[in-house]
């Protein structure tokens, strides 16, 4: 019974030390305009024509917008008229690239 006992302390200080670390998180990263672009293509280029660069098929145009990179950010997060909100289908930090990658299109 002794040693039945030992044995069994033995496991119990013992197992931390078998306890998987998880694995560090990875860290942020910038999603670079390239992903952003792609994003785009697969996201909102079905409204909004050729990379944001010409109105689509229900979407305006978007090079050239007059809102502000927040209001822009706001927009995808909450939608507008008939865009849908992408708040449960992107993650934040696409949302703030696509953001980035609307304000940066040359308005020509
Ligand atoms: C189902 C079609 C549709 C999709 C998909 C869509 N949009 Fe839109 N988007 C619209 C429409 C329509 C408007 C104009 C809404 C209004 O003002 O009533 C709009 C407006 C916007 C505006 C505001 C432009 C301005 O100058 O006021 C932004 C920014 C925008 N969309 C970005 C995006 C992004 C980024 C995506 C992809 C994540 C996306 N949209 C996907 C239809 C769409």
């Amino acid at each position: 019974m002794k040693v039945l006992i030992s044995l069994a302390l033995v496991v119990l200080i013992a197992a931390p030390a078998f306890a998987e670390e998880p694995p560090p998180a990875a860290p942020p990263q910038e999603m670079s305009t390239q992903d952003a672009r792609k994003l785009f293509a697969a996201s909102c280029s079905w409204c909004h024509g050729m990379f944001g660069m010409k109105a689509g098929k229900g979407g305006p145009k978007l090079a050239g917008t007059t809102l502000e990179e927040t209001a822009v950010y706001t927009t995808i997060v909450k939608g507008r008229g008939s865009m849908p909100s992408f708040k449960n289908t992107l993650t934040d930090d696409e949302i703030k690239a696509l953001a980035k990658y609307i304000k940066a299109l040359p308005n020509e």
